[in-house]
């Protein structure tokens, strides 16, 4: 049993301490929002990560699991503290540091003894070296410690699963005893362990990342151009995955990726290269592609509803970035609600788990309360998160209570002739439109 202090208690800090806690550690969980670790010490996730809360229960009784806002009782007894807090985007797309800076300057004012700083926040390159920097100058009197970089690689939705079975342990640090002993902490998982450098390290997350929304960009590009060639791209998909040297994971095309990562974390990387002075056309090529798989849908349903979408009703099928989270961090649904309604259409949203956020952040989106009644009276429905309850809806019935039976299908979770053979009026992406030439991209 270690101790260990995780500092930020979102999606990555929260699954880290209780995935540690659960592998026996004693892992005590800080956040500067008391709100939050009021909530935590109830034993009330924040936010929604299947099995997260009762993880975090069972954890929290069998003793292993603390929450504070006090870094002094949390680094009292601590071996290790990771750095788990938000980077978001800055003006230019760089990674916003505040938060790392804050956590990084509260750990060397509560350090008492010799700590090992791990950054799991995915932090620009170099940012090992500058929190490092930090801490030796805030420390009210110098006390050893190393920096190692632990980039995280965990998906929402399943992250307590991707915690336990990764596919791989990055760890990068300028002291090999610190990262030999940050190494020991992962050994339970049973997975290869990759020891670099810190940059190196840093470097592996954005790359990483950057590779995956990549893919997802080039299969939206194909899509587009199936649609004009004829082709089905679910099935090109499919015939290039089997290709070992490709894989057939995250080739699925649709509205684009949103999330917390992909979209901040390929700025990042593409702002960190202008700075450099290289020329990131790659990344740049991959943000536009991103960019307009929103513009399709809105070009489709406009098209769809007879070329304006001023007074038309439209229903937007899911509001989460993806299924299985309440996150709606640079969801499609939300920037394309907003697009539609700058061309005069009447927006209504439903999501499962997400709403309570979305009516936080776009008090102008109609929440209806279930698939159905977001499509009574609709011209139009885009799916927007491909949740499984949108997969086995009443088809006929929605088709009974739509004002137009029109569906745009922008994660391509139905069957392109069964819509068809139920009379609606159907445009999935990157399968052909029998109905019309054109994808307006
Ligand atoms: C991602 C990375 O997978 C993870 O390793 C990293 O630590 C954080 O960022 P996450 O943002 O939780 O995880 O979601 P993920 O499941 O990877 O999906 C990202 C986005 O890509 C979603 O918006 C999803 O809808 C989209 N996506 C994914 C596609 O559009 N097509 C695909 O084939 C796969």
């Amino acid at each position: 049993m270690r101790n260990l202090a995780v500092a930020g208690t979102g999606y990555v800090g929260l699954s880290t301490g209780t995935c540690f806690a659960d592998m026996g550690n004693n892992v005590t969980c800080i956040d500067i929002s008391e709100e939050k670790i009021a909530m935590l010490q109830r034993g009330e996730a924040p936010i929604y990560e299947p099995g997260l809360n009762e993880m975090i229960v069972r954890n929290m009784k069998a003793g292993r699991l603390h929450f504070t806002t006090n870094y002094d009782e949390a680094l009292q007894d601590a071996e290790f503290v990771f750095i788990c807090v938000g980077t978001p985007s800055g003006v230019d797309g760089e990674a916003d540091l505040q938060y790392v800076r804050m956590a990084a300057e509260s750990v060397a004012h509560a350090m008492t003894h010799s700590v090992i700083v791990i950054n799991k926040s995915t932090v620009p390159v170099g940012t090992g070296d500058w929190v490092a920097d930090i801490v030796r100058r805030s420390q009210p009197e110098p006390i050893d410690f190393a920096v190692v970089s632990c980039p995280e690689f965990t998906r929402e939705g399943s992250a307590l699963h991707d915690f336990m079975n990764p596919d791989r342990v990055v760890i990068g640090s300028r002291s090999a005893e610190a990262a030999e002993k940050v190494a020991q902490l992962h050994l339970p998982l049973r997975t290869r362990i990759i020891m670099t450098d810190l940059r190196t390290a840093e470097m592996i997350k954005y790359a990483s990342n950057a590779f995956l929304a990549t893919k997802i960009s080039f299969i939206n590009e194909i899509a587009v151009i199936c649609e004009k060639l004829g082709a089905d791209v679910e099935e090109v998909a499919e015939g290039m995955g089997f290709d070992r040297r490709i894989g057939a994971h995250f080739l699925s095309a649709g509205l684009g990726y949103g999330g917390s990562c992909f979209p901040k974390d390929v700025k990042a990387l593409e702002h960190m290269a202008l700075v450099h002075g290289s020329h990131p056309a790659l990344l740049r090529a991959v943000i536009d592609i991103n960019r307009d798989m929103r513009r399709w849908a809105v070009y489709n349903l406009r098209e769809m509803v007879g070329g304006k979408l001023d007074g038309k009703k439209i229903g937007l099928m899911g509001l989460a970035f993806k299924p299985n989270t309440d996150d709606i961090r640079e969801a499609p649904a939300l920037e394309i609600a907003h697009m539609l309604r700058n061309e005069g259409a009447l927006v209504s949203g439903y999501d499962p788990v997400a709403m309570r956020n979305v009516s936080r952040s776009d008090p102008y989106l109609r929440l209806a309360e279930d698939a159905y009644d977001l499509a009574d009276g609709a011209d139009a429905l885009l799916v927007c998160t491909e949740w499984n309850e949108f997969k086995q809806l009443d088809l006929p019935r929605l088709h009974s209570i739509m004002r137009q039976p029109i569906v745009v299908d922008g994660r391509n979770i139905y069957e392109l002739e069964r819509m068809r053979a139920l009379g609606f009026a159907y445009r999935a992406v990157g399968r052909s439109h029998s109905d019309s030439e054109g994808n307006g991209v």
